[in-house]
């Protein structure tokens, strides 16, 4: 419980829905007749953004009609992008009320709220029936979540036989001290990074297996180079991350980074299904 209070205020914003409208109003976009595609810059909180979510989809094997649950789905960015593109039904969880409510009105705002809708709640305590969903996945979650081992067993209780289970999560590659703060945590007592042999042992301890796994590294620091670039050439413009990561929006970037760059973490793909 402290540590989901922890968590919900770190990514407490206090006007966010107001901030992010008035940047889309600041790059010129239409507030009247906005698309998904529009969000994307400012509503997809994990490395590589859409980029990201576009690759990740490509590995998870969605079909038009699927009940996806999206743990931890933040502003509900990849949660549209799933109804949207892959006509899944898509109902996101989330701890924060701010980043629940932002997910609906953006759904409402991009007309697929009959589509998409997210509901205040842990990740370790699932409020959703037995087999409710044919997949579920968390992007950039699990490191806020020290019970792996329960997060796991909630997401296979809520899954069909034969469900799908997709992470892309920052992950352990080497010991060493994490610089703080990161975008997931301000501090040590909220972040939870492991290393992918427990996510493995703990996911096939509950009743999964694991069908890929990928590093994505050099995805990562690709990225981070065009970021640079980006801000060398006059700064990444008014919509972006930077909106929902506030004041200290560079220096978490700069620590993820950094911490990247020394091979002490990355991000990694891994999807999973109920075993038979
Ligand atoms: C870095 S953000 C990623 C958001 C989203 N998945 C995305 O990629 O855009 C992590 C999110 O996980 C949520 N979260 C962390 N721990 C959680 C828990 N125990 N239950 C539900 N949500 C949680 C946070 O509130 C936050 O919205």
């Amino acid at each position: 419980m402290e540590i989901e209070q922890a968590v919900a205020r770190h990514y407490a914003h206090g006007s966010l829905e107001e901030a992010i409208l008035d940047a889309l109003a600041a790059a010129g976009k239409d507030l009247q007749h906005l698309t998904p595609k529009d969000l994307a810059p400012v509503d997809e909180f994990h490395t590589g953004g859409r980029l990201a979510t576009v690759a990740f989809a490509q590995e998870f094997g969605l079909r038009p009609g699927m009940r996806l649950l999206d743990i931890g789905c933040g502003l509900g960015g990849a949660a549209r992008y799933f109804a949207h593109e892959h006509g899944c039904q898509v109902t996101g969880i989330d701890l924060s009320p701010e980043y629940v409510n932002v997910t609906n009105v953006l759904a409402r705002r991009v007309g697929l709220d009959d589509r998409v809708s997210c509901e205040l709640g842990s990740a370790l305590a699932l409020p959703f029936e037995p087999e409710s969903f044919d997949a579920a996945y968390m992007l950039h979650v699990g490191m806020n979540i020290e019970d792996k081992a329960m997060l796991f067993a909630e997401v296979r209780r809520v899954l069909a036989p034969s469900g799908l289970f997709g992470i892309y999560d920052v992950m352990r590659i080497a010991d060493g001290e994490l610089s703080y703060p990161v975008p997931w945590a301000s501090g040590p007592e909220s972040s939870f990074v492991a290393d992918a042999a427990t996510y493995r042992r703990l996911l096939v301890a509950q009743g999964f297996e694991v069908l890929k796994e990928r590093n994505r590294r050099d995805f990562a620091l690709e990225l981070f180079q065009q970021m640079r670039a980006q801000a060398a050439a006059g700064g990444p413009g008014p919509l972006g991350l930077h909106i929902v990561m506030g004041a200290n929006a560079g220096q978490k970037v700069k620590n993820l980074r950094g911490d990247i760059t020394a091979g002490l973490i990355a991000p990694i793909e891994m999807i999973c299904r109920v075993a038979a």
